[in-house]
């Protein structure tokens, strides 16, 4: 069977913990809360898809651990079905994850375990499914290699691609030009384009810059600013939106990213997919854990419903 969204990306099992401050080296520190949750960038992504309605799988690498389970009982839940290489000897991702207290914003490590291994090969291997998507979504938690295999099988295809180029890192123009969207926030853009992002003018400036390497469109997320959207003649903002006090922002950018490619697998337009992307991330910042978060079809509808939108 098809699958509307194929997300390449890691799973990571988060373990979150609460504290007032991160500890200075050397220190130990009281927290005041912890839990251990699904997480891993691609899975949040695939996750966000999937309960927001789009026929979604994913592809990568686990361990045959705790971890591993975790995935395979969350993505079950949500209904994502694992296209999975399991690697006996290898452990499943995890990551630590700082939660400042009361403002819910993050600081993360990540360490992708298995998934580390993700390489060209398991594209080919999956290519058929790939090519049968409507949309490819990846990130690069996973090597390069493996993020530009993908893009370029989707590609070939007629897939609509989209990069999430987060944690971010150089890419070449090579493969920037194999993506028809491309979503960093501020840092990301900064580190892409070497140019600073603090005010609007200077966003847009960067999203210009950025379009110029190849992607067709560029959708610079703005954390509680909205987004910017450049497809090569118009610069648009997407308003933000609010749906609750926020109280962990840890997976906002995969909400965002996975409203996206289920609003786009649907049929909808560009900016009402931004617009879906928008209200599924606006949602999740209200809900702790990064998996766990994500909203369903319902959630989302209600909530733009209940404003208007
Ligand atoms: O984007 C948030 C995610 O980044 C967390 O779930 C963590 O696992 C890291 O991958």
């Amino acid at each position: 069977m098809a699958h509307d969204v194929i997300v390449l990306g890691v799973f990571a099992g988060d373990a979150i913990f609460e504290a007032a401050r991160l500890p200075v080296m050397g220190e130990t520190l009281l927290g005041d809360s912890f839990s251990l949750g699904p997480g891993g960038k691609g899975s949040n992504q695939a996750i966000a898809a999937a309960k927001a309605g789009a026929n979604t799988a994913i592809i990568t690498r686990l361990g045959d651990d705790a971890f591993g389970q975790l995935a395979h009982d969350t993505w079950e839940q949500a209904g994502v079905v694992p296209l999975v290489r399991v690697m006996p000897d290898e452990s499943t991702g995890a990551a630590f994850i700082y939660l400042e207290k009361g403002s819910g914003r993050n600081a993360i490590i990540v360490c992708p375990g298995a998934a580390t291994g993700l390489a060209g090969e398991d594209m080919d291997a999956q290519a058929e499914a790939i090519g049968g998507a409507k949309v490819f979504v990846t990130q690069l938690e996973q090597p390069l290699e493996a993020a530009q295999r993908g893009l370029e099988i989707a590609r070939a295809a007629g897939v609509t691609t989209i990069l999430n180029p987060a944690p971010a890192q150089h890419l070449t123009d090579e493969m920037l030009a194999l993506c028809d969207i491309l979503t960093p926030n501020e840092s990301e853009t900064e580190i892409l384009t070497g140019l600073p992002v603090r005010t609007l003018e200077e966003a847009e400036a960067a999203a210009y810059a950025l379009h110029q390497r190849g992607p067709k469109h560029i959708i610079l997320t703005l954390g509680e600013n909205g987004a910017l959207w450049y497809d090569g003649q118009h610069m648009r903002t997407i308003d933000p939106m609010e749906a609750g006090p926020v109280v962990d922002t840890t997976g906002a950018g995969d909400a965002f990213n996975g409203g996206l490619a289920a609003g786009l697998a649907s049929g909808a337009d560009m900016r009402e997919s931004l617009k879906f992307a928008t209200a599924v991330a606006a949602i999740s910042v209200t809900r702790k854990g990064a998996g766990l978060a994500m909203p369903s079809y319902a959630d989302v509808a209600q909530f733009l419903n209940r404003s208007n939108m």
